[in-house]
Order: C-alpha cells, then structure tokens, then sequence
C-alpha cells in the first residue's frame, strides 16, 4: 500500500521547495499525498495557524512533511493576533513529537563552502538531538504592563525520554548541553541524564551551553550526539547548521514515542526575501524527504540513496545561491533527480 503522506507547503519558498520534494519523492517510491494549510497561508484562509482538521489529517498519515512557515505578512507583538509559529508548535505538541534530530554532516563536496577553515569540519560528523515540546516554548508566559516573562519547566520524565533518545542514537559519546550553573531545570536536565547515562555503555559528558557555542566552531569533529534541551537546541543547531556551508543544508527529524507519525521539515526558514525567485535551495528539504524514509517510513535504502544523490549532484558542481553559486531551485531538483 502506498504510504500516506501529508504536506505542508506552508509559507515563503515553501511551496517552491515543496514542489521540488515533490518531484524527488515520484522518484523513489508509491507515496499518496495530501496536501494541508499551516502556518501564514492557514492563518490567511481559516484565521488560525493549524487548523484542528489539519493535524487529524497528519495523525491519520505515515508521515508529514513541512516545508517552512513565517513572513513579514504575519509579523506582529500583538499577543492576541495568530502567528505562523504556531502552527509548528502546535503539530509538534500535537503530534507529542519531543525529539528533534539535526544531524550535521558537511558534504564532502562543501568543505570549502564552509565559513570555518577545511581541517576543522572536515571529520564532522554529530547529531543534535534536540528536546521538541517543553521547556520555555511551552511554559506559561505573559506581560504585566511595561514586563514580560517566559517561564522554563521540564518534568524528569520530559528529561528521561530524550536522554533516551541521545543514547540510543549515539555512536561515539553523548554530550549533554545545559546551563547548571545557573537555572534549576539544567541541574534537573543533568541529574536525569546522568543516572540514564549510568545505565549505558556510551560515555557521557556534560558542557555548559556556552561553552558548547563555542567548541561548535572551534572542535566540531569532536562532538557526536549533542543532547540539549529546547532552546539551546534551536540556537545551536543553527549555529552548526553553518558548518555545512548553509543553512539551506541542514534537515531534521522530529519523533514521538513511535505510536504516531513523525514530522519532517529543513531546519531553515520561509525565507521570504527570495521567495518567488526559484532559487531557493532545496537540498535542505531533501535532507528532510531523506529523514523521513529513514525514520518515519522505514525505508533506509531510498533514504540512502537520495543523500548520496545529494551528495554527488555537488560534488558534480551543483550550487545553489546560498552557496555561492547560480543554480535554480529547478536545476538543483533536475541535478539530484539526475543523480539517483
Ligand atoms: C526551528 C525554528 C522554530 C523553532 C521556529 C520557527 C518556531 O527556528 O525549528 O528551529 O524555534 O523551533
Ligand atoms: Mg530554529
């Protein structure tokens, strides 16, 4: 039977890119798609950002995938007014999806597309796993006059379930990320990860959020799995996203407890100053397409096979913009389809 799939196009280049997973996914296998409004193009048509039948359509599907939400369109400090965000947040708690992968591993090809020197990515090879649905984006907030605050909670078990994940995951060690010199919820995060560490095999080592900022461009190749909580996990993906040479590289994977479908969408944004142009790029997505037939389809084979395509439509000079070169978001697509 062919698997369901639903998508979501979203905002910006999303729909360019979109089209583009499209085209790859025709490619490798029988997949019936759905496509669903989320994010500014929901708020547009239904008033709010994900719509209550659009995540039963993603519970009932294999899998869903996200291309990204945002825009200026939408941009507003009123917190009464909707904002494209949440949709994503919304799918993500949903769907019960607590933990996000983004793995950074710089294409041969792009070694010297990076901003960091060849000899430091060139061994890279990590995986942040990134706790998805608490932590401050969950926790209660509001403004009182001319003060505003975010609240930061985790539950132990909230902890329990992605230090499980790190572990399973990793290869080499696992580095937990917090900040327990100063918030009481890293010092909770640490005493959790460390009595799930004394349980495996692989080693643990803690490091301060700050400190991992900064061996992130200083001794990348060092890391395996990054093991952190919400927020730290948002900045420094993004920071290790650039070691790929653009964010426009790095995909992600976000999971549940398996009894669901998972949610797969590039780390980046909707880009919206070169929406519209078809040059985005899309390799970021196809990363995702990848994440998806891996983790959500079990389909490691065509999941392989589209990274090396990726990988060989760059070594064969495939650049897009973002990577210094002139490519289209159509030529890229043509280059991998070529390649696989
Ligand atoms: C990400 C994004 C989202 C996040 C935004 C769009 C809500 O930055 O997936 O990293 O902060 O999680
Ligand atoms: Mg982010």
């Amino acid at each position: 039977m062919a698997h369901r799939i639903v998508t979501l196009p979203g905002d910006g280049i999303g729909p360019e890119i979109m089209a583009a997973a499209e085209q790859v996914l025709g490619e490798l296998g029988d997949f019936q798609l759905e496509e669903q409004l989320v994010g500014g193009a929901s708020i547009d048509a239904h008033g709010t950002a994900l719509t209550d039948e659009v995540l039963d359509a993603c519970r009932g599907a294999d899998a869903a995938l996200l291309a990204a939400v945002g825009g200026p369109k939408w941009d507003t400090t009123d917190p009464a007014k909707p904002r494209p965000e949440q949709g994503l947040l919304g799918l993500r708690k949903g769907l019960g999806l607590f933990a996000n992968l983004r793995p950074v591993r710089p294409s041969p090809a792009l070694l010297d597309s990076s901003p960091l020197k060849r000899e430091l990515i060139e061994d890279t090879d990590l995986l942040v796993v990134r706790e998805l649905t608490g932590g401050i984006y969950f926790g209660e907030r509001g403004l009182n006059g001319d003060t505003a605050y975010d609240t930061c909670v985790y539950s132990e078990a909230e902890v329990e379930r992605i230090a499980r994940v790190g572990f399973e995951l990793a290869r080499r060690k696992v580095t937990s990320v917090d900040k327990a010199n100063i918030l009481e919820t890293s010092r909770l995060w640490r005493k959790v990860v460390d009595r799930v560490g004394a349980g495996e095999d692989t080693p643990l080592e803690h490091m301060l959020v700050d400190n991992a900022a900064m061996q992130l461009v200083s001794r990348p190749a060092e890391f395996d799995v990054i093991l952190t909580e919400n927020m730290f996990g948002d900045i420094l993906s993004d920071e290790a996203a650039m070691l790929t040479g653009s964010l426009g590289m790095l995909p992600s994977a976000s999971l549940g407890d398996g009894s669901g479908p998972g949610l797969f969408e590039p780390v980046h944004g909707s880009a919206p100053d070169i929406a519209g142009t078809g040059t985005a790029n899309p390799l970021a997505m196809f990363g995702s397409v990848a994440l998806m037939l891996r983790h959500g389809l079990a389909m490691e084979n065509e999941a392989t096979a589209l990274e090396s395509a990726v990988d060989r439509a760059l070594g064969d000079g495939l650049r897009t913009p973002d990577l210094g070169g002139d490519a289209t978001t159509e030529a890229a697509t043509r280059a991998v389809v070529a390649n696989l």
